[in-house]
């Protein structure tokens, strides 16, 4: 990301009011006066400074991106807690030791769906580094899905497959390969909400595969399955992205179908590989419903050799 891309990104962020209130929320219900706390991901710094503010002595700030880590310093000289955050720059993963024990993790290292920015796998890391299980926010995750209409995304692939008279089919084929992050709205739901996993990040590990099943089926024809969480971040403080929840920054991870499977009889079966690749989420799915498959998988568009693990 550019640093125009990342400030934009952190700003975004910070001016989302419900995941700002949710956080601030549970850092005061979870850190003690005296703390030790670690901020994994800690980018614009706000929560290792809420947490500062929540009486931490002492925040280990840990962020890959050299400018936030630089901008960050700046925000907490800004408001006089320069004493007490003290930032690594590092990946989370490569970290070896921490310098004091932590009382405490924190993070926001959550994606539309909740898993997608591997927010279990760096927690489990840090466990795994630390003398003691330290208290963990979130204290619990949960990614849902449901199958839905998307109106846009049928009139994208028509509008896509014939331009001014050419043929872009080979192009527009590709968009039920194509995960998008999209405002999901409660009227496209096509059935209720189901779990594809819950866990408690810095005790529990997501499969490397996710199913669930609708039976009965939805009730219409589906083009895409939505994907979003719920978050426990502490006792009594919720923080989600479902389309029923409050707007926030995050939206929705829409994974298309197209065409659309017409309606069945018998359940809709869905399975979801949150592959990682490079460290970016590039989700694999697959939904089966009456004896008819999509499978949708961004490496089939890849070139040959181009897709790192
Ligand atoms: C969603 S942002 C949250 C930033 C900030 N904690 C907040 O709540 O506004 C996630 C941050 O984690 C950082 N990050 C993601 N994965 C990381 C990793 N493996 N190691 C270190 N930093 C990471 C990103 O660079 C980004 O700044």
């Amino acid at each position: 990301m550019s640093h125009e891309n990342d400030l934009l990104f952190h700003l975004r962020m910070l001016s989302d009011e419900v995941r700002m209130r949710a956080y601030r929320a549970a850092i005061e219900a979870t850190v003690r006066p005296g703390d030790v706390v670690a901020d994994l991901g800690s980018g614009s710094g706000v929560l290792g400074l809420l947490c500062a503010r929540a009486g931490a002595a002492r925040v280990f700030c840990v962020e890959k991106n050299a400018f936030m880590v630089d901008r960050a310093r700046r925000v907490a000289a800004d408001n006089g807690l320069s004493d007490r955050l003290e930032f690594l720059t590092s990946p989370i993963e490569e970290l070896t030791a921490f310098p004091a024990p932590v009382d405490v993790l924190v993070s926001e290292t959550l994606g539309p769906a909740g898993v997608d920015e591997g927010i279990f796998r760096l927690f489990a890391h840090c466990v795994s580094i630390l003398p003691r299980r330290p208290r963990c926010i979130p204290a619990s995750v949960r990614v849902l899905a449901a199958p839905i209409h998307y109106p846009a995304l049928d009139a994208r692939a028509r509008r896509t497959a014939r331009v001014e008279g050419l043929d872009f089919s080979s192009l527009a084929d590709s968009l039920g390969d194509l995960p998008q992050v999209l405002p999901v709205t409660p009227e496209m739901l096509l059935a209720p909400e189901r779990d594809l996993f819950r866990g408690a990040p810095g005790v529990d590990r997501p499969p490397g595969e996710l199913t669930t099943r609708w039976d009965p089926p939805p009730a219409g024809a589906v083009n895409a399955v939505g994907i979003w969480f719920r978050a426990d971040l502490s006792d009594g403080v919720p923080l989600g992205n479902g389309p029923e929840g409050p707007d926030t920054h995050w939206d929705q991870l829409v994974l298309p179908l197209l065409p659309a499977l017409a309606p069945a009889s018998g359940p809709l079966a869905l399975q979801v590989w949150p592959r990682f690749v490079a460290a970016a989420p590039r989700w694999k799915w697959r939904v089966t419903w009456g004896g008819r498959t999509h499978e949708g998988d961004p490496e089939k568009l890849d070139a040959p050799g181009s897709v790192e693990d």
